[in-house]
């Protein structure tokens, strides 16, 4: 447990305590609603919290509006801009339950511009060596956060990990330097870059309905209920038939998911082989915020996953059944027994 790292912008008394006992690593702070509950619920429990501050540099990573959260107006973290950062930082300083580790940022998501995180480095060590000169508290710790993009489709160039690690300890060792601070531990969160490519989604076609001259739809066994990303940000991908995989892409269709959305789309126009019901569809790059993103809209049952390793599968996950989507559901008394009459009055109709 000590090497997690607890996040979040709405923790609960309940989570906050669990992690408390639990012997959490470090506590993101995301704002001073939390730091005080943090400082109290610490108190009660006769424990001290390890804190690192989440900040917003106000830094306007270069990707989509909706995975954003560096920018001043955002849900995340405390504004450095005007102020708030630095109040809370004073006001955790005098907090008897709470340890000032040091300092935390996360930009956005699906970031290919490594000018971005420079940008972001150097405005948080600058604001590093503010908070410096004014308290004489020094960040040991600065983390960064995640977001290093992926190839999902024609036209991604994620960043090489070399040429950004190298780039932002240039800056955060120089600044360190110049403000007569020691450098501080940098931590980095990566998560779709570690996992997105590991992860293969398997769909079987069903119905395949051509609108001559428009478009032909092939419809899977999934959609938005095991990948929302493309409905939630118009997230691309791209895809082959695995059981086709010699045969040469001779066919433009769209591939449709089957809720009751239009807007439940996996992929527009995409070039495959002849498809026909049947084929299994292999959608690649979906090992991040697919199966965590994954819900049960239209009451489906979600899919099971399978380790793949050294040419051995294992399901790690069962597939879901009817039984586990309704089985929590409960029918109150007082109803069930109207159901009843309802159902007394249909059968003498
Ligand atoms: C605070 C924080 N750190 C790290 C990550 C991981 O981001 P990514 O998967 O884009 O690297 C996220 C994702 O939402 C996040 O919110």
């Amino acid at each position: 447990m000590d090497r997690v790292f607890f996040h979040g912008n709405n923790k609960s008394p309940e989570e906050i305590r669990l992690a408390l006992k639990s012997g959490v690593g470090r506590f993101v702070v995301d704002n001073i609603y939390e730091l005080e509950l943090l400082d109290y619920l610490s108190g009660e429990n006769q424990l001290q919290a390890r804190v690192i501050m989440r900040l917003t540099p106000g830094i306007e990573a270069h990707t989509h509006e909706y995975i954003k959260t560096g920018q001043i107006d955002s849900k995340f973290g405390m504004v450095i801009e005007n102020g708030q950062a630095m109040a809370a930082i004073k006001r955790s300083l005098e907090m008897e339950n709470i340890v000032l580790k040091g300092l935390h940022c996360h930009i956005g998501s699906q970031i290919f511009e490594l000018d971005s995180y420079n940008h972001c480095a150097s405005v948080m060590m600058d604001f590093c060596a503010d908070v410096y000169n004014q308290t004489g508290w020094m960040a040991r710790e600065l983390d960064l956060g995640g977001g290093l993009g992926i190839y999902y489709a024609e036209g991604d160039r994620p960043p090489r990990v070399r040429e950004y690690a190298d780039n932002i300890i240039r800056i955060i060792d120089e600044k360190a330097r110049l403000s007569g601070m020691a450098t501080p531990r940098v931590i980095v969160e990566p998560g779709r870059s570690v996992c997105g490519p590991a992860g293969t989604t398997l769909y079987t076609v069903g119905a395949i309905k051509e609108i001559p001259g428009i478009r032909t739809y092939v419809a899977v066994d999934g959609g938005m209920g095991d990948n929302p990303r493309p409905a939630l940000y118009q997230a691309r991908y791209e895809a082959c038939l695995a059981n086709k995989i010699t045969q040469d892409p001779v066919q433009l269709v769209s591939v449709a998911g089957k809720c009751c959305e239009s807007g439940d789309m996996l992929i527009w126009d995409i070039k495959l082989p002849y498809v026909e019901a049947g084929d299994i569809l292999a959608v690649s790059c979906t090992g991040a915020y697919n199966y965590a993103m994954s819900m049960n809209y239209n009451r489906l049952p979600r899919p099971a996953m399978a380790l793949v390793d050294d040419g051995v599968a294992d399901l790690i996950l069962e597939r879901e059944t009817y039984e586990d989507i309704i089985g929590r559901d409960r029918i109150p008394e007082r109803l069930a027994k109207r159901g009843g009459q309802l159902k007394n009055i249909a059968s003498a109709g």
